[in-house]
């Protein structure tokens, strides 16, 4: 496993990036980690807790867009793990603009200063959505690109951009493609922090379309485990898909969580599906498997269940966020018109 000393965590303060940090934090050839945070809705300097006991730890609160700063940071690391993002698909549809700012001219502005200053590793973190919707089989990472909504179409262009400086300046970009991520910390606007919350709360929750949209949950620290595989030992240009979670239509995942969280499905309405909703993404991820040794460990019944477990310990942490002026979304409705969007490859 290669060594790397200085990492520079961008979108730390956000859900996967703060599990991310005080894994790092461990380890024990990192002598320094910053996070680079704008700290936007969806971050908080919170979430990293203990980590800030570290002395290897510092916050910079600023924007992956701001090149001057970008460039001062980056000219002080070996290591990029750039987590940061506009990540919820539902606010996609009505703030592309703002997904694509961060998402692709964030990248780039990190990539351009990589360069500069000859970084030696450069982790670009990604997502399973870049390869949109499949009906049946599972994506390689030789499958092209076939996002359906801004966030994926944005996540999409920035994996390219990430990749064209490789392929073009031979800096040593990997992307990693992870499946959904649950675990403690997440922001209770994404399904799982947001249905456990409301029903504690003894609030309904709506499911989309019937709650046939099948996604793979996979826990943050098997995701972060990766990431570190990668970061270590990624092979430069390439991409990395982290799967091995676990498939769950909307449904049946409501029916754990309702079963957690002692409600009935008194407490479920079902409502008009969004604009897009993918309906099923899977990958394949024997190649990380067979090149890095990654194999999640993590059951998904019990990480439920402790997921459940934090957000009932700690309503301090998500109570202000639900009540965050910040977070309502317009509500987005399907139409009749909308092309069928799923397809084989
Ligand atoms: N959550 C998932 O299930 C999942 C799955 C696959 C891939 N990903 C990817 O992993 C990464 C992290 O996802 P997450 O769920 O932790 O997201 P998150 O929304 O919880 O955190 C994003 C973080 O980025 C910060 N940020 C946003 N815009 C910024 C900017 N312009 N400059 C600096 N910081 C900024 C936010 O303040 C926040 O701390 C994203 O790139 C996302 O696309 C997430």
């Amino acid at each position: 496993m290669d060594k790397v000393q200085k990492v520079l965590v961008t979108g730390g303060a956000g859900f996967i990036g703060s599990h991310f940090v005080k894994r790092i934090l461990q380890a024990g050839d990192v002598t320094h980690v910053t996070v680079l945070d704008a700290l936007t809705y969806a971050g908080h300097i919170e979430n990293l807790g203990e980590a800030f006991l570290s002395p290897k730890l510092r916050f910079v609160h600023g924007n992956v867009i701001d090149g001057d700063l970008v460039d001062q940071l980056v000219s002080e690391h070996t290591a990029i793990v750039h987590f940061a993002a506009e990540s919820h698909v539902d606010r996609s549809f009505f703030a592309a603009g703002t997904f694509l700012t961060t998402n692709v001219l964030g990248t780039q502005t990190l990539a351009d200063a990589a360069m500069r200053h000859g970084i030696q590793r450069f982790v670009h973190v990604s997502t399973d959505e870049v390869y949109g919707p499949l009906l049946e089989g599972s994506a390689t990472e030789d499958d092209p690109v076939r996002p359906t909504v801004p966030y994926a179409a944005s996540k999409a262009a920035s994996d390219l951009v990430a990749l064209s400086y490789f392929h073009t300046y031979g800096m040593p970009v990997c992307v990693t493609r992870s499946s959904n991520n649950y675990g403690p910390y997440q922001h209770p606007e994404k399904i799982i922090p947001l249905f456990v919350t409301r029903l504690l709360r003894g609030e309904p929750v709506t499911l989309h379309g019937r709650g046939q949209h099948v996604r793979n949950w996979l826990h943050v620290e098997d995701n972060c485990s990766a990431i570190e595989l990668v970061l270590r030992g990624g092979a430069p240009g390439e991409i990395y898909n982290i799967g091995g979670g676990t498939d769950l239509s909307g449904r049946d995942l409501t029916s754990e969580l309702l079963r957690i969280c002692d409600a009935s499905w008194d407490s479920v309405t079902y409502i008009p599906d969004r604009p897009s909703n993918d309906l099923r993404y899977s990958m394949d991820w024997t190649k990380i498997a067979d090149h890095l040794g990654y194999q999640p460990t993590h059951d998904f019944a019990t990480g439920l269940v402790e997921t459940a477990a934090w957000y009932r310990r700690n309503p301090d942490r998500w109570a202000p966020l639900s009540r965050n002026p910040h977070a309502p979304l317009p509500a987005v409705r399907a139409t009749a018109a909308r092309p069928e969007r799923d397809h084989v490859h």
